[in-house]
């Protein structure tokens, strides 16, 4: 199963009726498994739960914590990146090379690391001096 394959059919699964907009994530680990996620709304948030963060979410609960790659898809005019919040939750548990790739329901791809998509990101170290 590629990345694009998985992300796509998860995307399937998206539960986006405030904002109608259907993502799918995907994500291999340095182990070789494949996680996925999709983004879930709710009322009182419309903005739910990104398709990313599902994913991390499923891989952290299945005791892996180290990212070698991402995919995320939607149908869009040009590949959707990361929202911030989702770019911290990458980094967390990918190194600056991880790379990310951002595609279209459409076909469009766009591939960048996580250290571009975050550049000067906060890490453990900033608090070295605590
Ligand atoms: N969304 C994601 O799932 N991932 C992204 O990278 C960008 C945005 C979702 C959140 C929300 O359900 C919808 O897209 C519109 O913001």
């Amino acid at each position: 199963m590629t990345l694009k394959t998985a992300a796509r059919q998860v995307r399937e699964n998206a539960h986006a009726p405030y904002s109608g907009f259907k993502v799918g994530a995907a994500l291999r680990t340095e182990a070789g498994t494949i996680f996925v996620g999709c983004n879930v709304e709710n009322v009182a948030y419309p903005e739910g739960t990104c398709a990313e963060a599902g994913a991390i979410a499923a891989m952290v609960a299945a005791g892996e914590r180290v990212i070698a790659e991402a995919y995320v898809i939607a149908d869009s005019p040009t590949p959707v990146p990361p929202c911030g919040g989702c770019r911290q939750k990458l980094a967390e548990f990918a190194a600056n090379d991880v790379p990310v790739t951002m595609a279209t329901t459409g076909g469009k791809a766009e591939t960048m690391t996580v250290g571009e998509l975050l550049p000067g990101r906060f890490d453990a170290s900033h608090m070295d001096n605590v």
